[in-house]
């Protein structure tokens, strides 16, 4: 038995019918061929999979896909616009904030939510905001300073980063 799910992925409008079990972390990589938000743990606990749901950062294997019916969603390939990338992803290229890559798009995702919710965070802020996210490799000193850099490039730009990270989930639906 299959079920309509019409939701907005970075901007763009789709209509599918998947099975009501189907978790939205597999919609997006095998439904909509989305693979930049990865899965790792299947079970809440790594944050590989996060992506933002109406603005808000989710871990998108905790949700089914049909619970995402009518919501919009943004994902690691909408945070880039016309080329130009988000600030957060700048950051982590610049300061190194990653290794194997794994974990990246989820704490790029979590990060970007941060810097919206605390546009200066201090270290131990960023260490509770991005706590559900894990990484193997890199342990963590990079990440808080890709994030630290990221808050310092968006506080001259905060509007426009904002706007850009919220209009990609929020932008008006394409045909
Ligand atoms: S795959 Fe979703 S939290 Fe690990
Ligand atoms: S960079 Fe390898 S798991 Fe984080």
């Amino acid at each position: 038995m299959t079920q309509p799910v019409a939701l907005t992925i970075n901007g763009r409008r789709r209509d599918d019918q998947v099975e009501p079990r189907l978790l939205l972390v597999h919609y997006l990589r095998e439904v909509a061929g989305l693979t930049g938000t990865h899965i790792a743990c299947d079970t809440s606990q790594c944050g590989a999979c996060t992506v933002l749901i109406d603005g808000e950062a989710v871990k998108s294997c905790s949700v089914f896909a049909v619970q995402a019916n009518g919501r919009k969603v943004t994902t690691i390939e909408g945070l880039a616009e016309n080329g130009t990338l988000h600030p957060v992803q700048q950051a982590f290229w610049e300061e190194h904030g990653l290794q194997c890559g794994f974990c990246t798009p989820g704490f790029i995702m979590a990060a970007a939510y941060l810097l919206q919710q605390n546009p200066s965070p201090t270290d131990e802020e960023i260490e509770r905001g991005l706590e559900g996210n894990l990484c193997r490799c890199t342990g963590y000193e990079n990440i808080r300073r890709a994030v630290h850099s990221a808050a310092r490039a968006m506080s001259g730009a905060t509007d426009a980063a904002s706007a850009q990270l919220v209009g990609s989930a929020a932008a008006p639906v394409e045909d």
